[in-house]
């Protein structure tokens, strides 16, 4: 399975750590393009290239790592996202305090749905640290718990391998409404929760 990042941030970077000791074919790109990418891919190693947005959107899934604000311009840099897997760890805070914005009744993953139009998000990897999230999974005898939530059942059965192959524990909270509000960053009650499955 070849995984597309689309931001070399810290979460954009600690995916891709965890993504290539777990020995997936990863693209990752910026908006500065794969020469800025070159001392990234070093350190990655493994079956790591780096790419363009137009690349990596064309691998089987794809991490969105980037700012709240970015994800109207990054919306419109395809054509159509229809079918696409997208996991999302965006939180919902923008510049210049970082609180969180308005989003009316819904959850930011459900605005991410609507503005990539066709594509199957699954929330996921958006409760961590970019250091915890590149820690080793494995922790005190059990293995540290991802929350995902999603409304696409085969997207979720697919990011749920990609998470169990990184070493986690995979949390299925139910659908983007539901399961999405309790994952949410800063208003849900589990970002920052660092809990260990033992069993
Ligand atoms: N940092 C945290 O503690 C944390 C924790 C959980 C979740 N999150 C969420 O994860 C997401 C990423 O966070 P981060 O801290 O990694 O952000 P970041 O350090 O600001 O990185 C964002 C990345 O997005 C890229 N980018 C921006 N516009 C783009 C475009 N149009 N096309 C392609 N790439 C584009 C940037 O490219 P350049 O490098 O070229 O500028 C950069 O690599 C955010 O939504 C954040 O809310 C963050």
């Amino acid at each position: 399975m070849k995984v597309g990042i689309i931001g070399s941030g810290g979460i954009g970077l600690a995916f891709a750590r965890q993504a290539s000791k777990a020995g997936y074919e990863i693209i990752i790109s910026n908006s500065r393009g794969a020469s800025s990418l070159v001392e990234v891919v070093k350190e990655l190693g493994g079956r790591s290239k780096a790419g363009s947005f137009q690349e990596a959107v064309q691998a089987d899934v794809i991490f969105l790592a980037v700012q709240w604000i970015h994800l109207p311009t990054v919306a419109r840099q395809l054509d159509s996202w229809t079918g696409k897997i997208v996991i999302d760890p965006i939180n919902p805070v923008a510049p210049p305090d970082y609180k969180m914005v308005d989003l009316g009744v819904n959850t930011s993953s459900e605005v991410v749905k609507d503005l990539l139009k066709g594509a199957r998000i699954v929330k996921a990897f958006n409760t961590f640290t970019p250091e915890l999230l590149s820690a080793s999974p494995s922790q005190a005898g059990g293995k540290r718990v991802i929350f995902y939530s999603g409304d696409d059942h085969d997207a979720k059965r697919v990011v749920r391998s990609i998470i169990e192959k990184f070493g986690f524990a995979g949390i299925d909270l139910g659908n983007l409404a539901e399961g999405g509000r309790l994952q949410q960053y800063p208003s849900g009650p589990l970002p920052g929760l660092n809990l260990i499955q033992l069993l």
